[in-house]
């Protein structure tokens, strides 16, 4: 299996830490270890008492709990922890997918998504979002897509990069579907519990439908990523078996100062979730007033969760030349919409972190200078 070059991590991996005002970071603002200390009077005793050898395999059984707490009729046992949602992308799609297997995959997408398969062989169909209608998924589409060696349809609810959530009429439509032509679906979830309005939260895939997993993962909307904590939940033991069996050629188990800090901070989750909201909507309100002053420029569809969305520049500028040369001029950074192959017109930027309002003062002064 060769994989293709992964575009966006590696243009992650030249800026990312040398950058003065990174804009297009896709998780929240993360905590520091004392900030999770704080949260419960004596976690910093039991810290010091935590036990380093190699972990339980499936995860730590409380950790397990914790992530079966988030999910309305999943329990422990359901729950299989991963390093990072990405090792749980790779897994999966390695156990359950084979050359010649057809998969839609909705697009754009984290490469992994469909590179993944697409390396295994698989033939892949791109169920194509815009934002000329607000990015919504159209299901015709969907129905029109299936062919006989249709074995999974891959989604991401909430939305990353455009921080769209289908309707829940949509959403069950989608299971009907894969229901009827007995589909599997792999749901990524990572940006659950991040829905500006509560209202909008879409069931949880593996709740409602046996034949799927769900994807979470501590990254984004609990800002901890670097806990690389992900996990998979399913009904369906038959599939988690296998994905724990090819997990012992992967990382055998997850680092437990991990766990340690992933159970802390679920037990808390409340806290860490209202925090995070609050900054997303704060940097939100920003946003909107930067982008109706600027829409003859840039076309802004408002997500409606996450931390992530798509804005489309107007102009005639590549969008590759636009981003390296903000960055180049004011220090700001943007993702370019070459980074996940959907056109020259779109850009990703974050605004899951504290210091967005300085990075768009500088975007801002930019584009008054361009214009
Ligand atoms: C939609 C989506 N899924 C999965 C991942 C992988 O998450 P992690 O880096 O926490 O493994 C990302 C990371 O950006 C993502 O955007």
């Amino acid at each position: 299996m060769k994989l293709k070059d992964f575009k966006l991590e590696t243009f992650f991996a030249k800026y990312e830490f040398n950058v003065k005002h990174l804009m297009c970071a896709s998780d929240c603002e993360s905590f520091t270890v004392g900030d999770l200390l704080k949260l419960e009077d004596i976690a910093e005793i039991h810290l010091k008492n935590h036990w380093l050898g190699y972990t339980e395999s499936l995860g730590h059984p409380d950790l397990r709990k914790e992530i079966a707490k988030l999910y309305d009729k999943v329990s422990y046992d359901d729950i299989l922890v991963f390093s990072g949602a990405e090792e749980g992308i790779f897994v999966f799609m390695n156990v359950f997918l084979n050359k010649g297997d057809h998969v839609i995959v909705q697009f754009p997408a984290y490469q992994s998504l469909f590179e993944v398969a697409h390396s295994i062989g698989c033939e892949v169909t791109k169920w194509q979002m815009h934002d000329d209608n607000n990015w919504e998924l159209d299901i015709d589409f969907l129905k029109e897509s299936i062919k006989k060696n249709t074995k999974c349809i891959i989604l991401n609810l909430p939305h990353s990069p455009t921080g769209y959530i289908t309707s829940k009429k949509t959403f069950k439509e989608i299971v009907k579907i894969a229901e009827e032509n007995n589909i599997f679906i792999f749901s990524d979830e990572v940006y659950r519990f991040l829905e500006f309005d509560e209202e909008d939260r879409l069931p949880t895939m593996c709740d409602v439908y046996d034949q799927s997993v769900s994807l979470g993962v501590m990254s984004k909307s609990f800002g901890l990523a670097g806990l690389r904590i992900g996990w998979i939940a399913s009904k369906n033991h038959h599939v988690l078996k296998q994905l724990s069996s090819f997990k012992n050629y992967t990382t055998i188990c997850s680092s437990a100062p991990s766990e340690f800090f992933s159970i802390l901070a679920l037990r808390n989750k409340d806290i860490i979730l209202k925090r995070n909201l609050k900054i997303i909507q704060d940097n939100l309100k920003l946003l909107d007033e930067f982008f109706t002053k600027f829409e003859k420029y840039i076309k802004w569809v408002r997500p409606k969760a996450g931390s992530v969305a798509f804005p489309r520049l107007l102009i005639d500028k590549d969008v590759e030349m636009f981003c390296l040369n903000l960055l180049e001029k004011k220090g700001v950074l943007l993702m370019p919409s070459t980074n996940f192959d959907y056109g020259t017109s779109h850009f990703r930027i974050g605004f899951g972190r504290k210091n967005m309002p300085d990075a768009l003062y500088h975007l801002e002064d930019y584009i008054k200078d361009q214009f």
